[in-house]
């Protein structure tokens, strides 16, 4: 352990990128690596669980000696092992868990376990150091959809959810149902930028109810309907108006959004409100979020695009702070790939 810093090794391998950092007291990142499996899973046009945890087992080793190597520090400073220990597949989690205890044991270093929605919470509280709860957090990723109420530091009231896909796997069906390969949202943003959004009307389940819930599985199969009709009626010469149809989507997708960021605000009377996620990179959803932020007087936090998807810095943070409120795991740790958080409401 070192003398006074007080140094976390952050490590996450929940889904497709194998990810470490080491992170200086409770929000400072010294480091991070990060190998994405994109390139592997592409051709499958979503991610493939068994061959993401061979690829975690073949990154896992040189991207720790990358860390060291770039942070210029040596594992005997490393004063905390924080490993994400769920929700995500079950074996991708088992090779970070598994590593972290054999580190934790090899190196006789304290050992906690994070989850990863909490993780992806502390990505606004490391990217915004003001933040402070309460604050609402719109999770939005390829699996969660969810917005959250933290009431503190591991204090998380879950508001509401999907009832099916989360936003980022309705990126990533449509992006396959039209040939755009995986991950399916930056290609569609990109695509869309050249669309017009108002093109196809493409539905917005559950907008009018009065829960905080979404539904993106019929907007999935809607725009499978439609390329379907589209290239069976041969239109504009067989030539898919891809730019329209992603335009059309991503604004169906933000205003689900945008629609229960408005009721959980209504709701709860907090106008703290935090994003993060892989789909919080998505500048439709950043831009509304900021411009009816100002016009309403919502204090809204935005985390720079590196804090949007998976990282180890967040998990860093996330165990930093479960750690110092006297969370502690043992050589017994082992994933949950449900594990839930939430505290009831009432
Ligand atoms: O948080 P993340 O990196 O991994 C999970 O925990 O799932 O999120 C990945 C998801 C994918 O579904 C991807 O298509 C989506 O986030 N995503 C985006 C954008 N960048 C990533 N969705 C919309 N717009 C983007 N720019
Ligand atoms: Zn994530």
């Amino acid at each position: 352990m070192s003398g006074g810093k007080f140094i976390t090794l952050g490590i996450e391998t929940s889904c497709d990128d194998t990810a470490l950092a080491l992170l200086e007291g409770p929000r400072d990142t010294v480091y991070d690596v990060i190998s994405s499996q994109i390139a592997d899973h592409s051709p499958f046009g979503g991610v493939v669980p068994e061959l993401a945890s061979r690829k975690h087992q073949e990154a896992f080793l040189p991207l720790l000696g990358a860390l060291f190597e770039g942070a210029g520090m040596t594992p005997a400073e490393v004063s905390l092992i924080a490993v994400t220990a769920g929700p995500g597949l079950m074996g991708s989690l088992l090779v970070g868990v598994m590593a972290a205890k054999a580190l934790a044991q090899a190196w006789e270093t304290p050992l906690v376990g994070v989850n990863h929605l909490e993780g992806h919470i502390f990505a606004n509280i490391l990217a915004h150091p003001r933040l402070e709860p309460p604050f609402l957090c719109l999770i939005v990723s390829g699996g969660h959809t969810e917005i959250v109420l933290a009431r503190g530091e591991g204090k998380y009231l879950l508001l509401g959810a999907t009832r099916d896909d989360a936003a980022g796997e309705a990126y990533d069906k449509a992006a396959k149902a039209l040939g755009l390969g995986y991950p399916g949202g930056p290609v569609i943003e990109r695509m869309a930028r050249d669309g017009n959004a108002a093109a196809f009307d493409f539905p917005v389940a559950l907008k009018d109810t009065k829960d905080v819930e979404f539904s993106f599985s019929g907007l999935k199969t809607s725009l499978r309907t439609t390329v379907g009709k589209l290239r069976e009626s041969g239109a504009a010469g067989g030539v898919l108006p891809v730019s329209d149809i992603c335009a059309s989507f991503q604004r169906a997708v933000t205003e689900s959004l945008m629609r229960k960021v408005r009721l959980a605000i209504k709701k709860t009377g907090i106008k703290r409100i935090a994003v993060s996620g892989g789909v919080a990179a998505n500048s439709s959803l950043r831009g509304a979020l900021a411009s009816e932020g100002k016009i309403k007087g919502w204090d809204v936090f935005i985390p720079s695009l590196k804090h949007c998807t998976d990282n180890a810095a967040m998990i860093a943070a996330a165990g930093y702070s479960a750690f110092m409120r006297g969370e502690r795991s043992d050589l017994s740790l082992t994933p949950d790939p449900s594990w839930e958080i939430w505290e009831t409401a009432g």
